[in-house]
């Protein structure tokens, strides 16, 4: 059966859409749209958060060539520290990414970016949203939780080196 697809729920972030945070340490924090300029530096990151790490083409491909994907950067004093990118699917939000520089962790800044995307969807009328995580991964899995997700599910050898991933889901509203 077809499935109708409604694009009116899909939310919306302007260009110049702008967060701004006090971070724990009293520093200030941007969240803010990511831009072609800014994939170098979030490659960079990329490659030191994961094994299986996105490349420059994978970012912008979510930049330029993706109608559902709003990617999203944390900065402080201008150095990109972080990013998260939401992809925006009828009124489901999945997080394919999400990531923290080594150097900044512990400050709320994966908190905060994941936060920006689930008030703002909600806002824009989005309901539901899910990601994957590494069994393994006790941080994200905490933060998942920190910010409402729950396990719906396991899947069997998700991962290229056979690791399992855990299906949280969290309902918005
Ligand atoms: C997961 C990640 C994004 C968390 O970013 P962060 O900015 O350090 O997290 P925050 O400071 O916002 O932490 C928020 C909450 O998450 C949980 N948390 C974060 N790091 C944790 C850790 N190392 N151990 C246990 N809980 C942790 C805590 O509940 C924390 O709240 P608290 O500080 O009040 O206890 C970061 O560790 C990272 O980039 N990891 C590598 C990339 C990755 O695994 N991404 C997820 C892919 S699914």
């Amino acid at each position: 059966m077809a499935v109708r697809l409604n694009h009116q729920t899909q939310p919306t972030f302007p260009e110049t859409f702008r967060r701004v945070f006090a971070l724990p340490n009293a520093e200030e924090m941007l969240v803010r749209r990511m831009l072609s300029e800014d994939i170098e530096a979030v490659t960079e990151l990329e490659f030191l958060c994961f094994k299986d790490a996105w490349t420059e083409k994978h970012f912008r491909h979510e930049l330029q060539n993706s109608r559902i994907s709003v990617p999203m950067v944390a900065e402080i004093r201008g150095e990109i520290v972080g990013y998260i990118v939401p992809w925006f699917i009828e009124d489901e939000i999945h997080i394919a990414n999400i990531a923290v520089s080594p150097l900044y962790r512990r400050h709320r800044i994966g908190e905060h970016l994941l936060d920006t995307i689930l008030e703002e969807g909600e806002k824009q009328g989005s309901r539901f949203v899910y990601l994957e995580v590494r069994v393994s991964n006790v941080a994200a899995i905490q933060l998942y939780k920190k910010c409402g997700f729950v396990t719906a599910g396991i899947r069997a050898k998700y991962y290229q080196d056979g690791e399992d991933a855990l299906l949280m889901e969290k309902y918005l509203g």
